[in-house]
């Protein structure tokens, strides 16, 4: 190959339709998916201290604030439950009341918006008593196997109540398969399973636990949710989260973990999700806040990261300002 002066790199990069030609594209709004936090009750719309522009929502506050986020056609919402104190217990159990929270706002959300994709997060952690992902053994230890049918019922309450994809993120060994299985025998065979596959345990999910009032009240999730150091269990866990059944696989999070995406990229011919979560989201934030960075510009740069290292879709604390911060 030739090299300088016959080559000059800088020819296509001169002017903005120069560069535009030969450049990836921003994804569009379709490919975005919204968290968000839902709170018993009406009229209820709280700010979270860690997570400035994200609300924990009640239902009817929670479809006006869909509106927007419908018009801009973002494709995809991501629902979380808050329940209040009293709505807790050692099981989890109101994870999978028919007519929990949750449950409610899957109804509402598919009525007044059609064309919104629900997909909704399958865990017991802000159900629990003790804040954990799964039930506690006499020793105070996650119980893997007893957790498996609890996840199996909230995945199916969601189901019922009309959510299109169901996520769990729990990070039980063979939770894809039992739900897969419960899905398919109540009927909901159409339903899709997103898997937070390769979920590590990371220092990036503190502003969500403020959001989701989740945070363990004893030891932490490392008996669980994956090791940062450890890329190749990683990759296994995806691995057996296809062969369990899953539709769609995720890396969480997703910006210090873009190695995993691409790496997952390799191997997968299942759509690959990326989780930016609320440390990642909440960082750009203060950043911007304090003058150090211009917000617009620094989430487009994390969004085309996102896509070069090969994910399909972006969940993102971002997806409700997609035209503001994102579309060119
Ligand atoms: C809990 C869950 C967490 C997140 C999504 N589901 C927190 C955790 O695992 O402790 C984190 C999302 C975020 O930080 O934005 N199952
Ligand atoms: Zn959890």
């Amino acid at each position: 190959m030739k090299g300088f002066p016959d080559v000059r790199m800088r020819r296509l990069r001169a002017t903005e339709s120069l560069r535009k030609l030969t450049a990836m594209a921003m994804p569009g709004p379709e490919k975005f998916v919204w968290p968000i936090f839902v709170v018993p009750g009406k009229k209820r719309r709280e700010a979270i201290s860690a997570m400035p522009g994200q609300y924990r929502l009640s239902v009817d506050m929670l479809l006006r604030e869909l509106e927007p986020v419908a018009a801009q056609s973002v494709g995809s919402v991501l629902l979380f439950g808050v329940p209040d104190a009293a709505g807790k217990d050692a099981r989890g159990s109101g994870a999978f009341a028919p007519n929990g929270v949750v449950q409610q706002a899957i109804r509402a959300i598919r009525r007044a918006f059609p064309n919104l994709l629900v997909m909704s997060d399958v865990c017991l952690c802000a159900y629990t008593n003790h804040g954990h992902c799964g039930v506690l053994n006499k020793q105070g230890a996650v119980d893997n196997d007893p957790t498996l049918k609890l996840l199996a019922n909230v995945a199916v309450s969601h189901a019922a109540a009309g959510a299109q994809i169901v996520a769990p993120s729990a990070m039980m060994d063979g939770q894809v398969a039992a739900i897969r299985s419960a899905l398919d025998a109540a009927k909901f065979s159409d339903v899709g399973l997103m898997s937070y596959s390769s979920k590590f345990a990371s220092a990036m999910y503190g502003p969500f636990r403020e959001a989701e009032q989740s945070s363990p009240q004893s030891g932490d999730r490392r008996g669980y949710q994956g090791d940062a150091a450890d890329l190749r269990a990683a990759l296994r866990e995806s691995a057996l989260d296809e062969a369990e059944g899953a539709d769609i696989l995720m890396v969480k999070p997703a910006l210090f973990y873009l190695d995993v995406i691409t790496r997952l990229r390799e191997r997968t011919d299942l759509p690959i999700a990326a989780y930016n979560v609320s440390g990642e989201y909440s960082m750009l934030l203060a950043t911007a806040e304090r003058g150090w960075g211009d917000l617009r510009a620094m989430v487009r740069e994390s969004m085309l990261a996102l896509t070069r290292a090969g994910a399909d879709i972006i969940i993102t604390y971002w997806a409700h300002r997609y035209q503001e911060l994102i579309a060119s």
